[in-house]
Order: C-alpha cells, then sequence, then structure tokens
C-alpha cells in the first residue's frame, strides 16, 4: 500500500506543466477558493466570470467576453447573470440594442443554441454570435456586434450541479474553433463545473438564509402570541376563581352540600387552568428573554411557612401532610414571587405524586448558600427519567402516568430557569417506589 502511493507520488512530482497548464491549474484553484468563501450569489456570480479571464490570462489566448447564464424557472427563460470586465465586452455593452440583464431567451426557444446546450446538457460551438441570442432583436444586429467585437467563435458549456442543467457560460473567442486546444477545452470544462457547484451552493445558503429569518418570524409571532394570550386569560380566569371561592365561603348565602361539591370541582379546575396560563407566560417570558428578576433580601423560613398555608388544603384532600420544621431567620437573596412559584411547584408535584404518607420540607445553611429539600413517600422517579426531567414538557415514564394526574410537564423546566436566573440550581434524589427528594439552592442573603 505504501509503495503504491510513493510511486503515485513519484509519478505525480516528476508531472512537467508548460506555464499556460500551470496558470490554469492555479486559476481553477483560486475558483475553488471563490466557491468556498463566497455565498453571496451575486458577489459570486461576479468574480467566477472575471477571474477565469484574468487569473488565466485567456485574453492573450483569444478569449474577449464570458458570461454567466442562468435558467428561471419561475420565468422559463435563460437569463443573463454576468458578463466579463473586459474591453470587448464593454463595447458589446455599448453596441447592445437591449440591456444586458434583459436579455432573456425563453427555454422554449428550439434553434437557440443556448437553450439546446441547457435541454441537452451537451456543449456546442458556432462561428455566429446570434445563435445564442436570437429570438432577441434581430440576427443581424448580433452579428455587427460580433464584428466590432472582433470574435470569431463563441463556445456554450452548460452548468451542470447533480444532473440538472442550472444554465450555462458562453465564452466568445478571437480564435477559430479548431485553435481551441485539447487542454483548454478541459480547463473550461472544470471550471464550468466549478461554477455548477458555486451557484448550487450559493442559492442554497441564499434559500436557507430566507428559510431562518422566517422561522425567525414564526417564532416571536408564537412567542408574542403566548404572552397575549396568556395575558387575556389570566384576567377573567382569577375573576372566576375569585367569584367561586366566595360563594364556597358562604358570602353569598347557603350553600347546600350537592352545590358545594360542584362549586368546588369548577374552583379546582379554574385554579388549575391559572396555573397552566401562569406557566406558559412564563415559558413564553423565558424563551424571550424578557424575565425581569428583582433579586432582595428577604427571609426564606417566613415565605415557605406562607406559601406552604395555601397548599395545605390540597394535601388534605389527599389525606396527606405538609411539614414543615421551621428554623431560625433565613436570608437569601432572590426575587420572592419567583421563589413562592417555585416551592408551589415543587410541593404541588411532591402532593400530585404522592398517595400516602406526606411531604416534608428542610432548610440548610451551606456556607454561601442555602438549600431546601422538599421531600415526599411518593412514588418516585424512575432512575432512566431522572435526568429528562427538568425538560419542557417531559413528564416522565414516557408521559403515560402523569397523563392521569393532569400536567403538562412545564412546572420543572420553569423551576430551573428561574433558579439559573437567581443564581441558584436544582436537582433530585429518588429511587422509584421510595419517594423523592427536590432539592433547590439559593445564594445567601444579608
Ligand atoms: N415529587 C415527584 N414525584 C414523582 N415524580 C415527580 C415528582 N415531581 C415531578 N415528577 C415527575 O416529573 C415530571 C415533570 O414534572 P413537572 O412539574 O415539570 O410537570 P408536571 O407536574 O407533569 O406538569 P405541570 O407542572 O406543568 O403541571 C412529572 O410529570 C413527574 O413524572
Ligand atoms: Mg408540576
Amino acid at each position: 500500500m505504501m509503495i503504491r502511493r510513493l510511486k503515485k507520488l513519484k509519478r505525480f512530482k516528476s508531472l512537467k506543466y508548460s506555464k499556460d497548464e500551470f496558470k490554469a491549474l492555479s486559476g481553477l484553484w483560486r475558483v475553488d477558493r471563490i466557491i468556498l468563501d463566497t455565498l453571496n450569489f451575486k458577489e459570486l456570480t461576479h468574480e467566477v466570470v472575471n477571474t477565469i479571464l484574468t487569473e488565466l490570462d485567456y485574453l492573450k489566448l483569444g478569449y474577449q467576453i464570458i458570461v454567466l447564464t442562468l435558467v428561471n424557472k419561475k420565468k422559463d427563460i435563460v437569463e443573463r447573470i454576468s458578463i466579463s470586465k473586459t474591453k470587448s465586452a464593454a463595447t458589446a455593452l455599448r453596441e447592445t440594442p437591449i440591456p444586458f440583464k434583459k436579455i432573456e431567451i425563453p427555454l422554449s426557444a428550439n434553434n437557440n443554441l443556448l437553450v439546446r446546450a441547457v435541454r441537452s446538457k451537451k456543449i456546442y460551438f458556432t462561428h455566429d454570435l446570434s445563435d445564442v441570442l436570437y429570438p432577441q432583436a434581430n440576427r443581424e444586429i448580433w452579428r455587427q456586434i460580433q464584428k466590432a467585437c472582433e470574435i470569431k467563435t463563441s463556445m456554450i458549456y452548460p452548468i451542470i450541479a447533480k444532473g440538472e442543467a442550472l444554465g450555462a457560460m458562453i465564452f466568445s473567442l478571437s480564435k477559430g474553433a479548431d485553435e481551441v486546444g485539447k487542454y483548454e477545452k478541459e480547463i473550461l470544462a472544470g471550471f464550468t463545473n466549478a461554477v455548477g457547484i458555486a451557484v448550487e451552493n450559493a442559492s442554497l445558503y441564499q434559500r436557507l438564509k430566507k428559510t431562518n429569518k422566517r422561522l425567525k418570524e414564526v417564532s416571536a409571532f408564537k412567542d408574542e402570541l403566548v404572552s397575549f394570550t396568556s395575558h387575556e386569560l389570566r384576567t377573567p380566569l382569577t375573576g372566576i376563581s375569585g367569584s367561586l371561592s366566595t360563594i364556597l365561603e358562604g358570602y353569598a348565602g347557603k350553600v347546600s352540600p350537592k352545590l358545594k361539591e360542584f362549586i368546588e370541582g369548577s374552583h379546582n379546575e379554574s385554579m388549575r387552568l391559572l396555573r397552566l396560563v401562569n406557566n406558559l407566560l412564563n415559558i413564553s417570558r423565558i424563551e424571550a428573554g424578557r424575565l425581569k428578576y428583582e433579586l432582595l433580601d428577604f427571609d426564606l423560613n417566613l415565605t415557605i411557612e406562607e406559601t406552604i398555608e395555601g397548599l395545605k388544603k390540597q394535601a388534605e384532600e389527599k389525606k396527606l401532610q405538609v411539614d414543615y420544621f421551621a428554623s431560625e431567620k433565613v436570608m437569601v437573596k432572590a426575587d420572592q414571587e419567583k421563589v413562592r412559584e417555585i416551592i408551589i411547584n415543587l410541593v404541588g408535584n411532591a402532593i400530585k405524586f404522592t398517595d400516602n404518607g406526606g411531604i416534608s420540607l428542610s432548610v440548610f445553611n451551606q456556607g454561601k448558600a442555602v438549600v431546601v429539600a422538599v421531600e415526599d413517600t411518593g412514588r418516585g422517579v424512575l432512575p432512566e427519567d431522572q435526568p429528562k426531567l427538568f425538560k419542557k414538557f417531559e413528564r416522565g415514564q414516557g408521559g403515560k402516568t402523569s397523563k392521569k394526574k393532569g400536567g403538562t410537564g412545564l412546572g420543572l423546566y420553569i423551576c430551573q430557569n428561574l433558579l439559573k436566573g437567581m443564581g441558584g440550581d436544582i436537582w433530585l434524589r429518588s429511587e422509584h417506589g421510595q419517594g423523592s427528594t427536590f432539592y433547590f439552592v439559593l445564594p445567601l442573603g444579608e
């Protein structure tokens, strides 16, 4: 294997290039560089056409004009994209009765050589420039221009990428077709192939950019929509649940046991909906980076006590106890409202996923941080679910069991984001069937 490679290398080294061949190769290399570096379509097409001429010093070989044309599928035409910056090209542009960019050849023009090259994917030669321009203007005008530019031959090379003809290059020369060497033709074919890749790359990139822009717009619209609807839903929902709880408390007269049962059901459902709307609002703010934190020093001890008070009723309904063994004052530096939200989510989960036993909260001081543990005696979390739980819409256990319990899988994702935003963190320890403990940490306050 090694010996074969060495032999190959030797053969390669012993290759001798003529000056023109060497220039042609370095020109090809330059075109390759342009292809790799330029993704802007317009810039690329201009660069490519001029590089072929200048780098190869092809003017000396009689190359007067190079034109790049591409198929426009929407319009069913072959259109002019760019032209070399040569003296002859300037003459042609001055003399032409139709502006360069307006020269459009319908793909149905069977007697046009450009169209034929594109359709058959074959190379064509002609001594009559009007063959590539007809039926635009009349043949005589193009023949006069050909004379003024001293063009003898025009060669049409189709640009092919992935088996499809994207357009064609027109090389117009001041020498006869028989004077174009075999090697020269190969180089031209090489160039045209490179142009094919370049055009394909550039248009793919352009399309990607467009799609990306559109996606961003759609995503921004979605965020706006979620944020707007959540806002609008929150107000009436708060009103509904407020009124229901007023009725339950007896302010609107005596409530019969049957009625109480129905109203309690409606109240629970409206609270559930309110929590969902709040979650959605939080998510849209998190994703848009619009969540603001008011970091102040406050007593975490008191905050926990107040917050779990509102959750105890929910626990009692499942005959669960919520214990919190309050210690002395524990100051943290955080956003109090967001800390409340985290406690509601974690204790809410503990209640939801526990059927026997209870929930207990504890606080530890750990140097510069404070750790809160929310422990339950519930079903626990499967080991394979544990790393996934903090992801958006993740409900563990393949989403099956949680479905019955209700929930969107957003609570822990929100908790994690809120904690990160306050310089904290969250994690869990659980053994399936043996309960779970969720820990979160906050910076110590003063
Ligand atoms: N204390 C817990 N015990 C057992 N499993 C839990 C506990 N807390 C969370 N999980 C699991 O993690 C999943 C994700 O919890 P998360 O709070 O993000 O969503 P959810 O409670 O299903 O819905 P949402 O909070 O949006 O109403 C839950 O569906 C559940 O499978
Ligand atoms: Mg939850």
